[in-house]
């Protein structure tokens, strides 16, 4: 049910709460995090570093519910994640969450339109989002692609076609339609140079504090982090990582 009770309307849930979580990955010898706590507030913009292979990925798979911790809760917009079957957890990431992945993962035939329209198609929720603010999929999709440069020729062109500049910010567009209330990014901005970067962050941002989402962006490139409310360091939070760290 979309619907909550006025109490729980006035004050929004954090966003993500993550409680005493570890996680190992199938086979590994050791776990690849363990976090005590991480609170995203709702609409906070949060950028997590950490080096390569220190778990960025994994966090967020933990977060969206890809996957399950072996200890630990998390919970996102006040949903417990493993109170969910495998099924509601994948229908309650399609309402509730946007991702923009490292390399995209749009459907490579599917015209750029319709990678974005079926973030909609998949999620009730969505266009619910979208019918109460009076508008539609379609003339979302028309802001979105204004605001994103995306003009009518790109969206109409397959996605495997497109410039990894344009792949990028339909990946954008298609996390951010249908308002979900957190958005997470893993490394979206790897591929771009340093200007296209800043551009791209703006928006993520602007359209993050216009839709009342929160960010979760995790890079390993810190001089992104003055973009955000609040640093995280991957190692600093995460006790495997202090545990197994070289002392100096
Ligand atoms: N699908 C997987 N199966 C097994 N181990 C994995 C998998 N994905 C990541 N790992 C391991 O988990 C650790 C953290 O990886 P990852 O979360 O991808 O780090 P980052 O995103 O920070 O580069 C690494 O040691 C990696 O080898
Ligand atoms: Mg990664």
């Amino acid at each position: 049910m979309e619907k909550a009770p006025d109490a729980a309307r006035a004050v929004p849930a954090p966003a993500v709460v993550m409680s005493a979580v570890r996680y190992r990955w199938p086979r590994a010898a050791a776990d690849c995090l363990a976090i005590d706590e991480l609170v995203l507030a709702a609409g906070e913009r949060v950028f997590v570093r950490g080096p390569s292979g220190s778990g960025k990925t994994t966090l967020l798979s933990l977060v969206g519910g890809v996957i399950q911790p072996q200890a630990g809760t998390v919970t996102v917009a006040g949903q417990a994640l493993d109170r969910l079957s495998a099924g509601a957890r994948d229908r309650f990431r399609a309402d509730h969450v946007g991702f923009v992945f490292q390399m995209f993962n749009l459907l490579p035939y599917l015209s750029a339109r319709d990678n974005i329209l079926l973030a909609c198609r998949f999620s009730a929720a969505r266009r619910a989002r979208l019918r109460a603010r009076n508008t539609s999929p379609a003339a979302e999709l028309a802001r979105l692609a204004e605001r994103l440069d995306l003009g009518g020729d790109v969206l109409a062109r397959a996605a495997a076609e497109l410039s990894v500049g344009q792949q990028q910010r339909v990946a954008a567009a298609r996390a951010l339609i249908g308002r979900p209330g957190l958005i997470i990014a893993d490394e979206p901005t790897s591929a771009l140079d340093a200007d296209r970067q800043q551009a791209f962050i703006d928006l993520l941002r602007g359209e993050c504090a216009a839709a009342g989402a929160a960010l979760l962006f995790v890079s390993h490139d810190l001089r992104l982090a003055r973009h955000f409310d609040r640093v995280l360091d991957l190692a600093r939070i995460n006790r495997v990582a202090a545990l197994t760290e070289p002392r100096p």
